[in-house]
Parts: C-alpha cells; structure tokens; sequence
C-alpha cells in the first residue's frame, strides 16, 4: 500500500467530482472553486492543497476492515468536499485572510462570492457521497449519507458555538470540547465511521472507529489552536493572531484564564490590537495556556490510540493509522 498513490487517486477523485460545476458560462465562479482547491492561481501546488488528511482516514478506516480503498474514493472526496466547504465560510466567519499559505477566497472575491463557492462545495460532497452506489449496496450508500449529513448538522453547531463564544469570559474546559467535539471531530470522527461501514464492519467495529476519530479530532483541534497563537504562519499558511484578535475561546486561552493571573487580567480589559500579539502570546505562555494545551492534546491522542487498539484495524493500514496519529500530534502545520 502507498501512501502517495492514495493522495494522488484523492486528488483525481476531487477533480472528478468538482468538475460538476464546471460550465461555460460560469468560468469563472469554477476558477473559484478550484482556486480554493488548492488547485488553480498563484501559488497552487501541494500547500495550496491542505493535508488531505480526512480523505486518507475514510481510505485507511476501509482498509483497515478489509476493503478495497480504491472502492471508498467517492466517499474521501465527499469529506474533503465538506471540509473544504466548511474552511471557505469558516474564513469570513473568523474574519481570517490567509488559508494556506494565501489569499482566503473572500480575500480574493468578496465574502457573497466566497459564501456561494462554500455552498457549491457543499452540494459537491452530497453528489460525492451518492457516486458510491458504484461499489455499494444501496443500504451502505444510505448509511454513509446518513453520517456524512448528520456531521454537517454537528459541524453547524460546533461553528454557531464557537462564534457565540467569542470574547465571553464564563466558560469552561467543558463548554469547549462541546465546541470543538462539532466543528472540528464530528468530520474527523465521520471520516474513520464513513471508511468501516464501507468495510462491511459490526457496529462495535464501527463505534470503536467513530471513537478513534472522535479524540484524534479533538487533538487535532487543540494543536490547531495552540497553532494558531504559537505557530510560524509561513509554515500553518494562517495568520497567527486571528484567533487572538477574535478573542476565540480556544484551549490555551481557558487554561490561561484559569490562572486568574496577568494574562486574565489582559483579556478582560478588552479588544487585543494586533501590536500587543507577541507580548499577550508571551504572557500566555508563561502562565502555562501552552503546556497545558499541549498535555491535552497528548491525553487526547492516548485516547484516540486507545480506541485504535480496540479498533484493531488489520494489515498495513492498521500501521499507518498508528503512525498517522502520532504524526498529528506536535504538527506544525
Ligand atoms: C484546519 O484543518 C481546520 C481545522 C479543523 C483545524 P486542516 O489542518 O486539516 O487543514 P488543511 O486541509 O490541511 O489545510
Ligand atoms: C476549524 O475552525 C473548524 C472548521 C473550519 C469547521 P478553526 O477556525 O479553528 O480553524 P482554522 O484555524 O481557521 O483552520
Ligand atoms: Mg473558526
Ligand atoms: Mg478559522
């Protein structure tokens, strides 16, 4: 099994599918499109593209239940597709310009046409899913659009919460995995679901993959935001001070207010100018926002270890979730 035969299958996979929207009278909203992609423009190329990290879960979670991953391609697609769609909104609603590495696509052309190239992402992932039925009994085709719909409803809620969030000061470590268990693990907890019930897995099977993606996705989330203060921009390809301006919620943030010491009291006095970044970033360090964040992202992954053993994907794909996890943990980008 090869690792850069799957992205590159993904890929072919992604531009099948996009290729939908493709019509001669609206060039130009599909340049859109395959801009955020990752695909088109200034800069397009392998950074452009964003990990892939969801399709290859869905690909490996098949694997590893026996399947053939080439089978399970629509369905990688379908959960780029989402993913995608959901960083396209996700950008205006965090008010963020750069999406790896360049101009976010309201950046480039306004937020109505960015909201309309999430929408199209969007139906792109519903007709992604349903070309499944090449390769699977209708029942199965039904059960992954059934998770793959009801993880959109989750991501929905996860997003509404983290921008209800935003500059409140009473909430806790527990409001946030809520937060984070929708916009960022429902998706990753899907991909690893969506990949076993195409491999024809038991229900336990199933709930034990749904698990392992599940808490790698809380991980995930907790080294995106200790990224999205501490991280080096020209390696995450996003700005290192939107989610401090926006005032989020994120981990280090509630571990750091915990603390009830400067940085707290910093918070607390109101809107942060983007000069004051470094120093606030500093200040949180030192009151432990990052130790803290980076020891549950470590707990996080021992869970989702945890629920991989139980998973007990087999063969070759089984190593490779292992090494995956481990990989994600401590990224830098
Ligand atoms: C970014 O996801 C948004 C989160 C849910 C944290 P990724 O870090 O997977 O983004 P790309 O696709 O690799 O750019
Ligand atoms: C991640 O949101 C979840 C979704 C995009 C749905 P964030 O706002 O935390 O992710 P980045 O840091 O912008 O990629
Ligand atoms: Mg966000
Ligand atoms: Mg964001």
């Amino acid at each position: 099994m090869n690792t850069n035969e799957m992205f590159s299958a993904v890929e072919i996979e992604l531009k099948k599918q996009t290729a939908r929207l493709d019509a001669p009278h609206t060039k130009s909203f599909y340049d859109m499109l395959t801009y955020h992609m990752g695909w088109t423009g200034a800069g397009a190329g392998s950074t452009a593209t964003g990990k892939r990290v969801r399709p290859i879960l869905v690909l490996l979670s098949a694997s590893g239940c026996g399947a053939d991953w080439r089978l399970a391609l629509p369905a990688a697609a379908a959960v780029e597709l989402v993913h995608n769609f959901s960083l396209a909104h996700d950008d205006i609603q965090d008010n963020s310009p750069k999406r790896r590495g360049r101009d976010a696509a309201w950046v480039k052309w306004g937020a109505p046409m960015a909201i309309n190239v999430g929408d199209a992402l969007f139906v792109l992932s519903n007709q992604a899913i349903m070309d499944l039925k090449k390769n699977f009994s209708a029942e199965v085709v039904v059960a992954a659009a059934e998770i793959l719909h009801n993880t959109c409803l989750d991501l929905t809620r996860g997003q509404y919460l983290d921008m209800s969030y935003e500059g409140r000061s009473d909430l806790g470590v527990d409001d946030y995995w809520r937060m984070i268990g929708g916009k960022t693990s429902a998706l990753i907890a899907a991909c690893c679901h969506i990949g076993a019930t195409l491999g024809d897995a038991d229900e336990e099977k199933q709930q034990a993959y749904r698990s392992f993606g599940h808490y790698l996705g809380l991980a995930f989330q907790v080294q995106d935001d200790i990224l999205g203060i501490w991280g080096d921009e020209k390696t995450t390809g996003k700005s290192a001070a939107s989610d401090l301006i926006e005032k989020k919620n994120s981990l280090p943030v509630l571990i750091g207010l915990e603390k009830k010491g400067k940085f707290a009291k910093r918070w607390a006095q109101g809107a942060i100018a983007p000069d004051e970044i470094g120093e606030i970033a500093r200040l949180l360090a030192n009151e432990g926002g990052l130790l803290g964040a980076q020891d549950a992202a470590k707990q996080m992954t021992d869970l989702a270890l945890s629920a991989l053993r139980s998973a007990n994907p087999q063969g070759e794909a089984g190593e490779m979730l292992l090494r995956l996890t481990k990989r994600l943990l401590g990224r830098q980008q």
